[in-house]
Order: structure tokens, then C-alpha cells, then sequence
């Protein structure tokens, strides 16, 4: 049941009488926000919180590959304000009831000269930051809005230290994190984070991003950033025909970590769900036929080395049922994977399987087990031959039972494969956070719900909180994952998770597919995972996902039985959420309560420093008495040396009144499962 109160509190349109700029302010008053048009009648914001500046005048605007800019000569010709207050319910996710409190101001601008083109520049104001879009009417000068640059600035009020990944290279968003001085930052992907000189967090993102290009941010000078659209070798970066609005710009504004952590503005920014009861969707979690690749011990391709085979298929399987995982990703079942398949994908057929992989049996026996196969379509970055069988795909493995597929998208940034007119004829690279990749990721989504099918895509384009309106668009990857621990040089260093957690996470979930217990990767010299047994387990907790992969081999897994026992217990579907405490790239101690028992869970991280993290248990329910189970670093354990696997669990009756206090070894963690006594 949705509970939706909408209160619309003073909805005003008004006409301007002077020459006066025009301002909201959050529900709580702290962070004010104007926006007029300058001298030049060139758009613009500020922002200020408590009065301080956050953002100083930044100019809005539009270049087009065919048209006047929309740059200068604007006028306010009118606005309207509204304030909303409402709470929603997520069929799944990091917390169960959402509060969306904004406050919202509506300026149009008009250009005075003879188009009189006009924009609506739509802010909304929330306690812990904003978001703003720019909405373009039907407008009979310009049928066809072709942008070549959006001109968003973020002239950011003073210096801070910034952590970002670089956009417009290769690797997509497959990066480790820099820790640099905002004012040394040269072209970003979002979310970008930063902790300013004063004090202030800042994470700079972007809500509903549909039909349009994905944003970049590149520092212009000093700490001016601006909006960079992902290219397109059409020309236009976008091209739009009619009405239309930009995604929604976000800035997240908090005095802390725990503020950035816990905000919902890029899900609040998004439509509600389109897709109704989608009670079919089951957070789970999974095992599958994929680190062995990794590892390559086996292979994707076929031959002698082939993974996916009706025999290692159905171990694993019997391996899950076994443990209650509800699923068994299989990669490398169909045909296509022989022969260089990165950037190119022609040979995938998405229904048509190998000789040695009886699908069939496999799905049949995994129904007899109460096992789901995951399914898996890897494209090689060619959305050409994937568009061309999606219905196909879907419907095969809905006839299977099949309701959740992993895609792929393995290409070099920039080229994704797409046809070069809409007949389907020809080839033209893309990008993969280009307009046209956010329609295909859209379409995929919308062809997968109509099977009942979740979606969770590999190097996908970025998350900006659309799964509040398609929900089985359940998780992705974007950004480096545990695969790199298998073959990445350099491996995931011990910083990268507590800087995800505050950067890439803050977009929503990710399929990082934690549970590598036996901490190698592949070959000598790449052997050792900079990790701590506990902190893999802490991973569940800490990386949000509604579908988490327990990733090693179901040999090694079983050498853990302690390890196992708490990725058997721990849930992947919320009540709650919160930072307990954290330092933006350091450490983040996170508490979460199950969605179906009033159980709670805390998974703790750190980066190469060893730690003492203490824990004040006060979200636990006052006066009850819980039992606490704690994984946690063994007295000697280092993730970064020998002891990597030394671990102690321990059991203890705890009160909301009690502080815990934990020793996190370098690159270690720890989790802890609270079941509520009585
Ligand atoms: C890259 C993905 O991230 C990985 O999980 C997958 O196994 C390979 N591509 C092959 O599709
Ligand atoms: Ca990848």
C-alpha cells in the first residue's frame, strides 16, 4: 500500500512586478537558493546555507548545434512556488519508507528578441540539498531541440579536497578513486564528492536521467565546474523533439558523511513506479559459474576449458540449495563467446546454447531444487544484435523460469556499437552513457518487466534512482567491482570501498559481488586480495544491493563455514539505513534492519589504517535485550599481510545502551547480526 500525502502549501503563479531575484528555501530554512537573470539577461543560481555561500553564481544555458544559443538576453517572466511534503514505500531497498520534504520554485525565462524562446528552470529544495532541471516547452521555432552543450555551471564557493573517477576515458567508470583539491580536478564522472575547507560535504550527481546524455563535470578554472554532456557522433549531444526537461541536477549538502549517507534526494527526484506490483522481484542472494572465469581456471568460450557445462551447472545449483541462495548465475551458456567478443558482441545469440549446456535440464532441475537460474547476456558493447533479439531473449528465459539477467556491456568507452539509422542499417559508435545508451538501458528494462525479469547491468550507464520507476531495474555494477581482485593491476585498493560508499553508492545499488573468501586472485604474482576475511563479510552490509553474489568458488566458500554462516543469515532487503559513523574515503561504519524480522546487521569497512571503531548501539529498540553476534578481524589479522584470514566470531546479549568498541585491522572489517532476545 502506498501512503502518498501530497500537501500543496501556497501554489502561486505570479507575474513579475520588479526587477527581484528570486528565491526558496529548504523546509528547515538553512539552505537558500536564488535565481534571476544577470545584467546580460544570462540564467543563474546561488546557493548559501546558514548564509554562507556553497555555490556562487553560476550560469545556466544552452548551446545547439542549429540554432541561437540559449545563452543571454533572458527576462523572468514568471514563477511559482509550492511546497510538498510526502512519504512513499519501496517495494525494495535500503530503507522501506521514504519522506520527500521539499520546497520548489518555478522560474520561466524569456528571451527578448523575436523567438522568444522560453525555459522553465525548476528547483527543488530539500534540507539536505537540491535538485534542479530545466524544462523546454514545444516551441514552433525550434520543433527539434539539437543541444551541443549544456552550460550548467557549478561555481563552487571555495576549496575543498574532492574524490572522483575520470570521465571520458576508456575504462568507462572502472576506476580507483582520486583524492585531489576540487580546484585541481580536470573532467569527472558523478558522483563526485568533496569535503570542503569549511567543513561542508558536497556530492555532485544527477536524478532521472532519461532520454538525454549523461553529465560530466569539467573544472573550468579555479573551482568552476561545468556541465560536460557525454558526446555522440551524430553531433548533437541530444536531440530532442517537443517538450522535454533535462535529467535533474543534484547537489547533495550536509555538514557530515552520515548527512550525504542517508539522503534520498536522487530517489525523491524521480517518478513514482510505473511498473506497479512488482512483488515478483525477490532481493536474493547468488552464487554462480563466474569467478572461475575470472580466475581462469575455466572458460567462457567453448572447448576442453568450457565453464558453463549441464554438469557444473547443476553442482552449483545443488551447492545453493544446499545453502538457501536463491541464485545461480551461469555466463558463457550461449553462443557467441568464441573468438574476441570485447567491442564487437556480432556472435551473440542470446537463445541458443552451447552443446554441452542442456538449458533445458538445467532450468528443470533448478526448479526441482527451488533454485533460479540467473540469466546472461553479455553484448559485447553491441546493442545492435542485442535490440535486434531482446523480445526473443526475454521471452526465453521467462519460459525457463528465468526472472532476473545479468547484461553486459563489455566495449572501450566510446564504442559501444549502435545502428547508424533508424532502419537498423550500418554501424556508429556510441557512448556508454550517451542519449541513446540511457533508451536502450530503458528499453531493456521496460521489455524485461513485461517478462516479469529483473535487470542488473554491467558496465552500464550510471545510476541516477530510475529503479524508483521501473523497479526491476534492481542493480548494476559502474564502477570497479570484485573482479578486479581476480586480474586487476593493481587490485581494488584498500580505500576503494569507504570511497565508493560516499561516491558511487550514493547513486544507489551495486552488484559489486563481494564473498571472495579464499582472498587470491588469479596467478602467483596477483594473488593477494588486499582484504580481511571479516571484511568481506562486512561488504553485505556495507555495499548496498537487493541482489548480492557470494563470489568465490563453492569450494572455497565451504572451507569458511563461519563465513558462510553469515552470508547464509544475512538479508539483502531493508527497513532502514544510517551511518553510524565514517570519514568520506577512510572508513563507514553502516547499521541496517532487515525488511522481514526486526533483526539488525552492521558491516564496517576501514581503507589501509588499522582502526578502533566504536559502535553505540542506540538504533536498537530501547529496553529489549538482543543476542550480538560479531564477526571481526582476528587479534593479529592485517589485510594487507599475512593473516588475512584470521577471524573471531563472537556471541554476546547487548542493549540499546551499550557502546561496542572493534579493532578494524588495515584493509580488515567486521559485521555483526542483532536478533532480538524474547
Ligand atoms: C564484465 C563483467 O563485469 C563481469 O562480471 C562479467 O563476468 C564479464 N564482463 C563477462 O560478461
Ligand atoms: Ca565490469
Amino acid at each position: 500500500m502506498i501512503r502518498h500525502i501530497a500537501l500543496l502549501l501556497g501554489a502561486s503563479l505570479l507575474p513579475i512586478s520588479a526587477a527581484q531575484a528570486e528565491t526558496v528555501t529548504s523546509p528547515d530554512g538553512r539552505i537558500k537558493v536564488t535565481l534571476d537573470a544577470d545584467g546580460e539577461g544570462i540564467p543563474y543560481y546561488e546557493v548559501a546555507r546558514d548564509g554562507v555561500p556553497v555555490i556562487t553564481k553560476s550560469n545556466l544555458g544552452f548551446n545547439f548545434t542549429d540554432a541561437d544559443p540559449m545563452r543571454r538576453n533572458f527576462e523572468v517572466v514568471s514563477f511559482r512556488e509550492e511546497a510538498h511534503q510526502s512519504s512513499w514505500e519501496q517495494p525494495w531497498g535500503e530503507r522501506q519508507w521514504v519522506q520527500d520534504f521539499h520546497n520548489e520554485l518555478a522560474v520561466t525565462f524569456r528571451q527578448r528578441d523575436t523567438s522568444a524562446r522560453e525555459i522553465t528552470v525548476r528547483m527543488r529544495v530539500f534540507d539536505d540539498g537540491m535538485g534542479f532541471r530545466i524544462e523546454f516547452p514545444e516551441n514552433a521555432s525550434q520543433p527539434v531541440y539539437r543541444i551541443a552543450d549544456e552550460l550548467t555551471e557549478f561555481n563552487i564557493a571555495g576549496d575543498g579536497t574532492a574524490w572522483s573517477i575520470p570521465a571520458g576515458d576508456w575504462n568507462r567508470y572502472e576506476y580507483l578513486y582520486q583524492k585531489t583539491p576540487v580546484s585541481a580536478l580536470s573532467t569527472v564522472h558523478t558522483p563526485v564528492t568533496m569535503v570542503m575547507d569549511n567543513g561542508l560535504h558536497l556530492s555532485f550527481h544527477e536524478a532521472a536521467l532519461v532520454d538525454y546524455s549523461g553529465m560530466w563535470l569539467k573544472r573550468m578554472d579555479g573551482t568552476r565546474l561545468r556541465a560536460l554532456l557525454s558526446p555522440s557522433p551524430r553531433g548533437p549531444k541530444v536531440i530532442r523533439e517537443g517538450a522535454f526537461t533535462t535529467p535533474w541536477r543534484t547537489i547533495q549538502i550536509a555538514s557530515n558523511p552520515k548527512g550525504l549517507f542517508e539522503s534520498n534526494i536522487i530517489l525523491n527526484l524521480n517518478e513514482p513506479n510505473k511498473l506497479g506490483d512488482v512483488s515478483w522481484f525477490t532481493p536474493h542472494k547468488y552464487i554462480g559459474i563466474w569467478w572461475e572465469m575470472h580466475l581462469d581456471n575455466t572458460s567462457w568460450a567453448s572447448g576442453a576449458k568450457h565453464g558453463a557445462t549441464t554438469e557444473n551447472a547443476k553442482k552449483h545449483i545443488d551447492f545453493a540449495a544446499e545453502h538457501g541462495f536463491r541464485g545461480v548465475l551461469i555466463e558463457g551458456w550461449n553462443l557467441g563467446w568464441d573468438g574476441n567478443w570485447f567491442g564487437n558482441g556480432r556472435d551473440f545469440d542470446f537463445t541458443t546454447a552451447y552443446p554441452d549446456f542442456d538449458i533445458e535440464a538445467v532450468a528443470a532441475y533448478a526448479r526441482e531444487k527451488g533454485v533460479r537460474i540467473i540469466g546472461h547476456h553479455e553484448t559485447g558493447g553491441n546493442i545492435k544484435v542485442y535490440e535486434e533479439q531482446l523480445a526473443d531473449a526475454m521471452a526465453f528465459y521467462e519460459r525457463l523460469g528465468i526472472d532476473a539477467v545479468k547484461t553486459g556491456y563489455v566495449a572501450d568507452a566510446g564504442s559501444v556499437i549502435a545502428p547508424a539509422d533508424e532502419n537498423g542499417e550500418g554501424e556508429i559508435l556510441i557512448w556508454h552513457d550517451g542519449q541513446e545508451m540511457s533508451r536502450h538501458h530503458l528499453k531493456v528494462v521496460k521489455e524485461a518487466a513485461e517478462h516479469k525479469i529483473a535487470v542488473n547491468p554491467h558496465e552500464p550507464i550510471k545510476d541516477t534512482g530510475l529503479r524508483r520507476t521501473y523497479p526491476n531495474w534492481v542493480s548494476r555494477e559502474g564502477a570497479r567491482g570484485a573482479e578486479y581482485d581476480a586480474w586487476g593491476v593493481p587490485k581494488n585498493d584498500a580505500g576503494h570501498v569507504p570511497e565508493m560508499i560516499f561516491t558511487r553508492l550514493l547513486a544507489g545499488p551495486m552488484d559489486y559481488t563481494p564473498g571472495v573468501f579464499s582472498l587470491e586472485g588469479r596467478g602467483a604474482e596477483a594473488a593477494d586480495i588486499p582484504s580481511t576475511l571479516a571484511r568481506q563479510l562486512a561488504f553485505y552490509v556495507a555495499i548496498y544491493s537487493p541482489i548480492q553474489m557470494v563470489a568465490d568458488l563453492p569450494e572455497n566458500i565451504a572451507k569458511y563455514p563461519q563465513a558462510l554462516d553469515f552470508v547464509k543469515r544475512v538479508p539483502a532487503d531493508w527497513a532502514e539505513s544510517m551511518l553510524v559513523d565514517g570519514k568520506v574515503g577512510e572508513f563507514a561504519v553502516i547499521a541496517r534492519r532487515d525488511r522481514n524480522t526486526l533483526n539488525w546487521y552492521v558491516g564496517a569497512v576501514t581503507d589501509e589504517k588499522e582502526r578502533q571503531a566504536k559502535v553505540p548501539l542506540s538504533f536498537l529498540d530501547p529496553g529489549k535485550s538482543y543476542r550480538a553476534t560479531v564477526w571481526r578481524d582476528g587479534a593479529k589479522a592485517d589485510g594487507l599481510g599475512a593473516d588475512r584470514h584470521a577471524m573471531e566470531v563472537e556471541t554476546m546479549t547487548v542493549t540499546s545502551d551499550k557502546t561496542l568498541d572493534l579493532r578494524l585491522a588495515p584493509a580488515g572489517g567486521f559485521a555483526i547480526e542483532f536478533v532480538p532476545l524474547g
